[in-house]
């Protein structure tokens, strides 16, 4: 949540027209991950000063509001080197406005401006502290705390360099952040860093560059490799600044030559793939800086498993996964992939030739895995409804306890954890900090992590043991579509893995494979009801409320339908399990109150007829998701859509597809702002 931009030309020369059209730009590419405000940062014509130009909404609003500040000025000018930075914020810590708008300052002279993601969870520590110094605080942001204490060591410490600043500051910073920085005392120079929220670096030179690596440089302890526990300090004491030590072996080392080179810190990549594809994850409280067009990383004290570099990464995303093409929205588009998304989940996997399933990135964990004493999935949002959805399916055929958690609910439970127990954390962005803490909870005591992620290169990726990249390709819209059914997936693949040796279940496990491989085309034929689908919303959009009812396998799209119209229609919803219709629900039922359940000829068929009834003898008209063909259970509704018959625990897949268009129609029918919802953001990066 938040995403920032930066952009450091060095040696290249770029109008300041130019740089602010490559910032805005990649605002927008990042907008999903906030848009309640936005702001940029960058060198004045004039003098050294820094300009920012901050908003109120969404990047269309700076984009108008830079074009009419910036009217009549000489910004057409080259300049050869330049740093301006950017954000897209969702707001954590006061109101959307200017004034809470990044970057936030230091002082009236924009001396210091950053941009930040995550929280400060010690901000009030720091402002105190900052105060009785005479800072005067503007805004509501914890981030202010950051531009006014660099400020304030700037002014202690006349020799330190930028980084050596910032380097300080981040040791005095507790929670979640990441955060870019740029200065008017150091003109040319851009620092950035991260502790639990992503940001990368994008490199881009004229010329192949020489190395694929970036060497880190340590602080004072790198000859002598130490255990690096986190220092504790209770919560609510400030360090005395002013006696910090000196990072001093951090020598100035130049890793690229210092010619013609272009770099972009973002929180994500779909931010600078249209410039390089060329980049670095940065990893939690790495310090990267450019000087004299130079990028190095330092970190302040080396542990004894720390590698000497950071790998520079080629990212194999293409352009055209990040545009909406002919789509109107990126959340159409990508429910529109999914015949192409699922296939990419399987390829390379799924044999349908011989049958068999190989998970390259956990298969040699499958020994340990087979011996755990349960399995515990967790994640949050839609990346839970693909553990509810598949829960049955992974108790089947691995015959384990197996456990669905609230990565929030988890950590707020204490859950006893085992050394013998196996963790699946799902997420899409792999970013989610409830999710991540949840990981972390579960690594210390001693758990197998299992990380099954959208995003490589993400935190939970790389703080899992292994893992399975769910390959659904770039999800823009802040509602979660693809990757569900590629989460969904991935986890049916998992359970075959588990069932390979069993004999008992072989005409079960071939029944899911032959399933799958039918998979795509019937997930085309889903997509036909779409005119249908946008019909029943046309009866729909007006209405408060809207229920979905359905149980066994079909429960999770009930959830995940009943959060698709929340998140994207503000209209209330509730996915309700139909076998609980008699315990309080059947009270909210009608001949007014909207209704969709889906009644499949599966082994709960009878139950979800019985429910059935129970709706329409209240007056209850429902909409009804039945197989293709099944004349006697549309008999039970004028209102129904036909779906293609499938196998029991992959009927999820089919079902929530015309969910996932009932609430994108509903929603542009209610005129709401499909891709970004009100008050949501994709990644939420802060607990
Ligand atoms: C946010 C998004 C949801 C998503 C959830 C979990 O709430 O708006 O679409 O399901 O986070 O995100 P993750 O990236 O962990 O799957």
């Amino acid at each position: 949540m938040c995403g920032i931009f930066a952009y450091l030309n060095y040696l290249t020369p770029k109008s300041r027209h130019e740089v602010l059209d490559l910032l805005v730009n990649g605002l927008k590419r990042l907008e999903y991950r906030g848009y309640d405000s936005t702001g940029v940062a960058i060198d004045s014509s004039e003098n050294k000063d820094i300009v920012m130009v901050k908003r109120c909404g969404k990047v269309k609003v700076l984009e108008d509001a830079i074009a009419e500040h910036f009217s009549g000025h000489e910004f057409d000018a080259p300049v050869m080197t330049h740093v301006g930075i950017a954000h897209t914020r969702w707001a954590t810590h006061g109101v959307p406005c200017e004034t809470n708008s990044h970057p936030q300052r230091s002082d009236e002279g924009n001396s210091f401006v950053v941009v930040h993601n995550g929280i400060v969870t010690n901000y009030k520590d720091v402002k105190t502290f900052l105060e009785k110094r005479g800072y005067v605080f503007e805004s509501d942001t914890d981030t202010e705390v950051i531009a006014k204490l660099v400020h304030h060591l700037w002014k202690k410490h006349p020799g330190y360099s930028f980084r050596e600043l910032v380097e300080q500051v981040i040791q005095q910073l507790e929670g979640a952040f990441a955060i870019a920085i740029k200065s008017k005392h150091f003109p040319g120079e851009c620092v950035a860093s991260r502790r639990g929220s992503p940001l990368l670096v994008g490199i881009k030179t004229k010329t192949r560059l020489s190395t694929d690596h970036i060497p880190i440089l340590y602080g004072k302890d790198d000859k002598s490799p130490q255990t690096c526990e986190k220092e504790h300090r209770p919560h609510g004491q400030t360090r005395d600044l002013s006696v910090l030590p000196r990072n001093e072996s951090t020598s100035e080392f130049m890793p690229l030559e210092g010619k013609e080179v272009e770099y972009f810190f973002a929180s994500d990549a779909s931010a600078v793939i249209e410039h390089t594809n060329r980049v670095i994850y940065l990893e939690d409280d790495d310090v990267a800086a450019v000087r004299d067009g130079a990028l190095s990383i330092h970190r302040l004290k080396k542990c004894l498993d720390d590698p000497h570099a950071r790998e520079i990464t080629t990212l194999k995303m293409e352009i055209q996964q990040i545009m909406k093409g002919n789509y109107a929205y990126f959340m159409l588009k990508e429910i529109f992939e999914q015949p192409e998304s699922v296939v990419n989940t399987m390829r390379g996997r799924v044999r349908f030739d011989t049958k068999t399933v190989v998970l390259g990135g956990i298969k040699d964990f499958i020994p340990e895995i087979k011996r755990c004493r349960r399995l515990m999935l967790i994640g949050c949002g839609t990346s839970y409804h693909s553990a509810v959805a598949t829960r049955q399916l992974l108790e089947e055929l691995t015959e384990l306890p197996v456990m669905v958690e609230l990565a929030s609910d988890f950590l707020d439970r204490n859950t006893p954890i085992f050394r013998d127990d196996v963790c699946f954390f799902i997420s899409q962005s792999g970013e989610t900090a409830d999710s991540l803490m949840a990981l972390r909870y579960c690594k210390q005591r001693g758990a197998l992590i299992v990380g099954i992620t959208n995003t490589v290169g993400s935190s939970i990726c790389r703080e899992s043991h292994c893992g399975v990249h769910i390959n659904a390709g770039p999800e823009i819209g802040v509602a979660s579509t693809k990757a569900y059914t590629s989460q969904f997936i991935s986890l049916v693949m998992f359970a075959l893995v588990m069932s390979e040796d069993r004999l008992s279940l072989q005409q079960r496990r071939l029944e899911i494979i032959q399933a799958l491989f039918k998979l795509p085309d019937q997930i085309r034929l889903v997509l036909k009801l779409d005119n249908q689908v946008q019909e029943l919303a046309k009866d729909l959009y007006h209405h408060k409320s809207l229920l979905i009812m359905g149980r066994g396998y079909n429960f999770a799209t009930c959830l995940e339908g009943a959060l698709k119209v929340k998140e994207l229609t503000y209209m209330h919803s509730e996915g309700i399990m139909a076998g609980e219709l008699k315990h309080g629900p059947l009270a909210l039922i009608d001949d007014r109150m909207p209704v969709m359940m889906i009644v499949l000829r599966d082994p709960v068929y009878v139950k979800c007829i019985n429910a059935l009834q129970q709706v329409t003898s209240r007056k209850g008209c429902p909409i009804i998701v039945c197989e293709e063909g099944d004349e006697e259970t549309k008999s039970f509704s004028s209102r129904s859509l036909e779906i293609p018959r499938t196998v029991d625990c992959l009927q999820g897949i089919l079902t929530v597809i015309p969910m996932q268009l009932l609430s994108y129609h509903i929603a542009v029918l209610r005129g709401c702002d499909v891709d970004c919802p009100r008050n949501l953001a994709k990644s939420v990066t802060v607990e």
